[in-house]
């Protein structure tokens, strides 16, 4: 994808079509990942209920997954529900789990017709069995597709993930001496994925909330007051475009500037 394909659906003289013009389409990031956070406020501060926040939410991720593909990210991971978001009141997990059907059965053509391929990361066999359904048709219907690759986060958590990747790799009998970063990886829900390079999360909220821990290392992290309902387009690029000014290390040092003369 490319600037031309952002631009047809960017208003002519907007900010967004400002912001889609500095954007370095040779820098961009490889994997994104977004903590969507702040939909209970943003009903709060309406004197809605906190499921008019989650519905509203979904707006956000269609925009989201969209500018995604248009820009050209390989791969776009949204955390849409924690392993411990069970904690949360009945009625409020179920709506949330709602939804989720209800954004698959509706945008799932969209998806195919973008050539998304759409995956899911988590503890699915602890989910309802019409959730898991749903999901598993999604995975299937969009299994060949090459364009960007969306993983949603769901019945997530970063240490549930390392401990049954721990599992895996003992039962598939890897040889100690043969473990390693990059081995360990393979085991993980996202093997065969670029680590995240840049870490979203709205609301203000400056934690990770056990999401990807393995996989942030070195993300580079990018926090706004936004809250996950008003996220749109121009808050990513605005996103991009910080990240693309960042000097990123790894632990190295930056080159001295070459002194001639
Ligand atoms: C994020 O919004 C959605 C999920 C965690 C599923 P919240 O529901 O956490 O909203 P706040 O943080 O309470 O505002
Ligand atoms: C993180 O948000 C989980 C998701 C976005 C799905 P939470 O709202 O659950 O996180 P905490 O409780 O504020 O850390
Ligand atoms: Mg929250």
């Amino acid at each position: 994808m490319s600037l031309d394909q952002l631009l047809a659906w960017t208003p002519p003289g907007s900010p967004d079509e400002t912001m889609a013009r500095q954007v370095n389409f040779e820098q961009l990031p490889a994997h994104i990942a977004i903590i969507m956070d702040g939909n209970g406020r943003w009903a709060a501060q309406r004197h809605l209920p906190r499921v008019e926040g989650h519905r509203a939410g979904i707006d956000s991720v269609r925009d989201v997954v969209e500018t995604s593909a248009r820009l050209g990210i390989g791969v776009l991971t949204l955390y849409a529900f924690s392993v411990e978001n069970w904690k949360r009141p009945w009625t409020e997990v179920n709506t949330l789990m709602t939804l989720l059907k209800r954004y698959l059965r509706l945008e799932l053509a969209t998806l195919h017709e973008n050539n998304i391929r759409f995956r899911v990361i988590g503890r699915q066999d602890e989910l309802a069995p019409d959730v898991r359904d749903e999901l598993d048709v999604g995975i299937r219907q969009t299994a060949n597709n090459t364009g960007l690759l969306f993983n949603i986060a769901l019945n997530y958590g970063g240490r549930a993930e390392i401990v049954d990747a721990a599992k895996r790799l003992i039962a598939a009998g890897v040889n100690p001496d043969d473990l390693d970063e990059r081995r360990f990886g393979e085991f993980l829900y996202t093997a065969g994925q670029p680590d995240p390079d840049l870490l979203i999360r709205t609301s203000g909220e400056m934690r990770v909330s056990n999401f990807l821990l393995w996989q942030i290392a070195y993300a580079e992290i990018w926090v706004t007051e936004t809250l996950w309902p008003d996220f749109r387009r121009r808050h990513l690029l605005e996103a991009v475009l910080a990240y693309q000014k960042r000097d990123r290390r790894y632990g190295g040092i930056k080159p001295s500037p070459v002194v001639v003369g």
